[in-house]
């Protein structure tokens, strides 16, 4: 795929799709990493007298409703800071104002528009959306990794509208990516956790296929104890996704793969840092209560798992790990991938938002072999699927 680095970009508009979906707590941005991942690859091509028109999605808002705790305006410090320009901020992103303050930036300045999905026409890739975001620049940059496996009118549809180009981070998340794990050594371990169920269990099904472990933690995990019978008392799990759990639990017995759910629990009898807790058996989350981490027992279990790998891949938290004592799981397990990898047992590959964050608070995150800012596509591409945001790329060169 064509990169970006290799275009005079003096004087053009690069219409740049990032991904500055950071973690954010009470209006501050709590791990940024992707913004200064981002930013280092951006900084190259301002100072080549590239005018960025950054466009990014945050959260996952109500289309339509502008409701203010989803606005990427809160980004922008911290995205100035790591750009090391100012950067300014035009309040829509696909009409003539936003046209308009494109075309008033100088070569080496930047501009940020609000929140893609506001939209309706963003995750629904729209062709008249993604015909407005293409008037906002003169070439295309698709620097978002990350939400490669979205087929959305700023990752997939604006591709074909104008010339297309790969941005610095999201190549340099192919090759490291292909790099640590295109012969993988087995014993192979995935650690699978996190709140987004829904949108990760079908890769599961895949994975069970490729791999000799899997650890299930997060929401994820409330989701097949759920599916086994486990009542969940208030716990965050999806009750919708019974039959897909089965269909994993039958895959994973068919290829040998060994599924690990936690044998026990910290139980918790409120969302808040330091609530009231016990630690039950993963069968047994009290009516009132709701599971927030894996328990000891499983912790110890996980660890000698990761132990027997030459291969651990990770996405997701085990449990709320932004809240204490509940991040216990998360970091003590973060804490046995880094000190595996350091000790040259075990090639370690971690990504998604969260995660990178748990690995940042426990000081671990340079230990492990490589940490992608990718989390959903991550696991996508390890499933050896074709991303709709680097497919999109690749016709944009041929059609060329
Ligand atoms: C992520 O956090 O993995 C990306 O920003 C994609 O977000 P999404 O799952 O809401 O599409």
């Amino acid at each position: 795929i064509p990169s970006i680095l290799d275009v005079d970009v003096k004087g053009k508009r690069l219409l740049v799709r990032a991904d500055l979906n950071v973690p954010m707590e009470d209006g501050r941005v709590t791990d940024a990493t992707r913004i200064t991942r981002f930013a280092d690859g951006m900084k190259p091509l301002l100072a080549r007298g590239a005018r960025l028109v950054i466009i990014t999605h945050f959260g996952r808002p109500k289309p339509n409703v502008m409701d203010p705790a989803y606005s990427v305006d809160k980004l922008r410090p911290a995205l100035a800071e790591a750009l090391d320009v100012p950067v300014r901020f035009s309040d829509t992103c696909a009409t003539d104002a936003a046209v308009i303050l494109s075309e008033s930036l100088k070569d080496g300045q930047a501009l940020l528009c609000e929140n893609l999905r506001y939209n309706p026409g963003e995750t629904a890739n729209d062709p008249g959306f993604a015909a407005a975001l293409a008037r906002l620049g003169d070439l295309y940059v698709n620097d978002a990794f990350s939400c490669a496996h979205r087929a959305h009118a700023s990752t997939e549809g604006v591709a074909h509208l104008m010339p297309a180009y790969a941005g610095p981070l999201l190549l340099e998340e192919i090759d490291a990516l292909t790099a640590a794990l295109e012969a993988p050594k087995k014993p192979a371990v995935a650690i699978v956790g996190g709140s987004k169920v829904s949108t990760k269990i079908a890769v599961l099904k895949n994975l069970v296929g490729k791999l000799d472990h899997v650890i299930i933690g997060g929401g994820m995990a409330n989701t097949f104890l759920f599916a086994q019978g486990a009542p969940m008392g208030r716990s965050l799990h999806e009750a919708d996704q019974v039959d897909t759990v089965r269909e994993i639990t039958q895959l994973a017995a068919q290829s040998g793969c060994r599924i690990h759910l936690p044998v026990d629990v910290v139980a918790a009898w409120d969302f808040a840092p330091h609530a009231r807790n016990t630690v039950v058996a993963g069968d047994a989350c009290p009516e009132d209560a709701m599971i927030l981490d894996a328990g000891p027992k499983a912790l110890a279990e996980f660890q000698s798992v990761l132990a027997d790998c030459a291969t651990i891949l990770w996405n997701g938290p085990l449990g709320a790990f932004e809240m204490k004592p509940f991040d216990q799981s998360t970091m003590l397990l973060a804490q046995t991938a880094a000190d595996l990898t350091r000790e040259g047992h075990a090639v370690s590959v971690a990504g998604g938002g969260d995660t990178v964050a748990a690995l940042n608070a426990a000081h671990v995150a340079d230990d492990f072999t490589y940490v992608s800012t990718a989390g959903g596509a991550f696991l996508e591409w390890l499933e050896g699927r074709t991303l709709p945001g680097i497919a999109a790329l690749e016709r944009a060169a041929k059609a060329a």
